[in-house]
Formats: structure tokens, C-alpha cells, sequence
């Protein structure tokens, strides 16, 4: 089978209940992906089912009193993004009228949305064909592959960008990423990936080259 596919295979038997995965509401997948940057799941997920409640439409984000918004962050660390989500609830209330964009050229000019977060956006909620790459989907492919450029680095970033585009499964966008992160955060992890159980252990160069610890590659910056 394909490499995409035993990821997609498993991540449907295997994949966790998140509460920001049973929506196409690109405001609500916004909302999730900004609070889960620099922070984990675990911690995030309370608040994201706060922010979600008290204001469950961008008009309400942007209605609000910053200082209610930043309120309801507290904990979170990094009130910049807070403040910046404030900041585009309200330029999508002017520029938009309200409608929270859904594709990526238009995601990337909003304040705090990187490529990441536009491709995250616009593959999860209308499945445009654009692959995310995070920290797991740099380990699964590095791994995986035998991908030894520096992932901190811009032509780091733009050969596993490319790489993540061409497995990615086109027919599912949204699905395919999900899984590469999901598998990425829950088998193939930083420390003591779970190797025994891999569906892809047969044909892993970091696994058969016992080069699990050296891969990916970072600069010290
Ligand atoms: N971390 C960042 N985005 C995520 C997502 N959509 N699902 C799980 N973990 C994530």
C-alpha cells in the first residue's frame, strides 16, 4: 500500500475524538488552530470549548471587548495571538462581510495566519488541495523518507513543503493532513516512537538505517 494510505488506514481506526475535527466552520477551525499553536491539545482543548461558547460566530469574536477576549487567553501565554485574533475577527467583519475566508490566498493576509494555519484552514473546511507542515508532518517525512535537509531553514522548508504536497492524498486534502499530524503526534513521536507498532516499519530509512535520533535534522539557531 501506499504511504498515505497506511496513514489514512490508521488514522481512521486510531484517531482521537477532537472536538474541532466534527466542523467545516473555517472560523471554529481558525479559532482551534491559533490556540494549538504553541500549545498542547491537552491544554488547549478547555479553552478552545470556551472561546467556541462564548462567541460561537466571528461576528461575536469580533464584537467583543478585547479585554473579555484576553480574559477568557489567560493561561494560554502569548497574548499577541489573542490580540491579533481579534484583530482579523474584526477585518473579516469589514472586508468580508462576516464570511470567514476558506481559501488560502485569501487566509494568508489575515494578521497571525501563516502557511501553516491558511493550508491547516482551507484544507479542513473546503478540502483545497494544500498540504500542512508542521513539526510532525517534518519528523514523519524526514523519517520515513531519509530526508536529511535542515528543517529550520527556508529550502528546508520548501523541499518538505513540495514532499508533503506530492503524498498527500488529493481526493481527501482535509483528511490526509488530519492523519499525517495525527500519526505524526501519536506513533511517530520526537522520543521513543512507537516502531514495533508501525504500519510503515517495513520500508522506514530512519528505522532500517538506525537513524530514528538523527532525523530530522535541526540547526541550533
Ligand atoms: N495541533 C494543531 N492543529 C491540530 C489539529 N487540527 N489536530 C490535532 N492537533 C493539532
Amino acid at each position: 500500500m501506499q504511504f498515505i494510505d497506511e496513514i489514512m488506514g490508521w488514522y481512521q481506526q486510531n484517531k482521537r475524538d477532537l472536538p474541532w475535527r466534527n466542523t467545516s466552520d473555517p472560523y471554529v477551525i481558525w479559532l482551534s488552530e491559533i490556540i494549538l499553536q504553541q500549545t498542547r491539545v491537552e491544554q488547549g482543548m478547555p479553552y478552545f470549548n470556551r472561546f467556541q461558547e462564548k462567541y460561537p460566530a466571528v461576528a461575536d469574536f469580533a464584537g467583543a471587548a478585547e479585554n473579555d477576549i484576553l480574559n477568557l487567553w489567560q493561561g494560554l501565554g502569548y497574548y499577541s495571538r489573542g490580540r491579533n485574533m481579534h484583530a482579523t475577527a474584526q477585518l473579516v467583519m469589514e472586508n468580508h462581510g462576516g464570511l470567514f475566508p476558506t481559501r488560502y490566498d485569501d487566509l494568508i493576509q489575515l494578521k497571525g495566519i501563516g502557511e501553516y494555519t491558511a493550508a491547516a484552514i482551507s484544507s479542513f473546511s473546503v478540502n483545497e488541495p494544500r498540504a500542512v507542515v508542521d513539526g510532525n508532518v517534518f519528523r514523519l517525512l524526514s523519517r520515513y523518507f531519509g530526508i536529511k535537509e535542515v528543517i529550520n531553514s527556508s529550502q528546508g522548508k520548501k523541499i518538505f513543503t513540495q514532499l508533503a504536497n506530492e503524498v498527500m492524498n488529493k481526493e481527501q486534502p482535509g483528511l490526509s493532513n488530519q492523519a499525517m499530524m495525527e500519526f505524526g503526534a501519536l506513533v511517530c513521536k520526537p522520543k521513543s516512537p512507537d516502531c514495533v507498532i508501525c504500519p510503515l516499519n517495513q520500508d522506514c530509512y530512519a528505522l532500517k538505517q538506525g537513524e530514528i535520533g538523527n532525523l530530522p535534522v535541526k540547526k541550533k539557531g
